[in-house]
């Protein structure tokens, strides 16, 4: 399809927020005011995670699911590589062919599995969530190191430090240049945004609601959440266009 626009949220580290930010990005982008509505659909790269629990707001579908749903069930009695390899073929094709979305966002699990990496060259921004902490930096310098060194030039990257706070005293913006330092050589356009913590954020993971039905809960939260998510996709659409 064109002018489809692809979006991988990725990092080596769990729970950092790619899921969540994958929920509110496909929010966000489903209800922006003033704007033809647009198409989201989430893959989910985690085949151990169940794709209705991790984002049940959006369509979502995992990489095997997608296979099943275009080109039927996989033969089980094939070998892990076999497997893979006809998966990756399947979503590179469904990509080209068949998922008409205006906006398609990976999900990826926190590994550099070959399933992604098989997909790179289809991806038009780079969505890497981190936090503080120096665990936390050191998987994100070794990510940007590992994942990086295979892109193209100039890969978009929006850099989010996740679950902000505001009395957090962390040297964020430091960090990203130096990590972008170390990673000399390769080639990467970058942004960066911070992402606050939020209790909002946690009520719809529980109550599995989207930012437009916490409306009806709480008008405060809801209009927090939502000044928070359209700075998110301002910048998001910033360094894609
Ligand atoms: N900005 C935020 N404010 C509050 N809670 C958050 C925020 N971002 C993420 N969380 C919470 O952190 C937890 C982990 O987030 P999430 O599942 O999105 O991480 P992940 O990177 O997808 O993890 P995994 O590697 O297991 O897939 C979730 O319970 C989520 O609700
Ligand atoms: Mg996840």
């Amino acid at each position: 399809m064109q002018n489809q626009k692809i979006i991988a949220l990725g990092g080596t580290k769990g729970g950092i927020g790619k899921s969540t930010l994958s929920s509110i990005l496909a929010d966000a982008i489903a209800n922006q005011e003033d704007e033809e509505s647009k198409t989201v659909l989430i893959v989910n790269f985690d085949e151990s995670q169940k794709t209705e629990e991790v984002n049940p707001q959006h369509t979502t579908m995992s990489v095997s699911q997608i296979y099943n749903y275009i080109f039927g069930e996989i033969d089980d009695n094939l070998s892990i590589e076999e497997t893979n390899k006809l998966l990756v073929t399947g979503l590179l094709q469904a990509i080209e062919n068949q998922l008409e979305f205006d906006y398609i966002i990976f999900d990826t699990p926190g590994e550099l599995n070959s399933i992604f990496l098989s997909v790179l060259h289809k991806i038009d921004l780079f969505i890497v969530p981190f936090m503080a902490g120096e665990r936390n930096l050191n998987s994100l310098e070794y990510f940007c190191k590992s994942l990086f060194a295979l892109t193209q030039a100039n890969t978009k990257v929006l850099f989010i430090y996740n679950q902000y706070r505001n009395k957090t005293k962390f040297p964020f913006e430091e960090t990203i240049l130096n990590i972008k330092e170390k990673i000399k050589g390769v080639n990467i356009v970058s942004e960066f945004h911070k992402f606050y913590f939020s209790e909002a954020i946690i009520t719809m993971e529980n109550e599995r609601k989207g930012i437009n039905l916490l409306y009806n809960n709480n008008k405060l939260a809801y209009r927090i959440i939502k000044k928070r998510t359209d700075q998110f996709l301002n910048n998001v659409l910033k360094i894609l266009n």
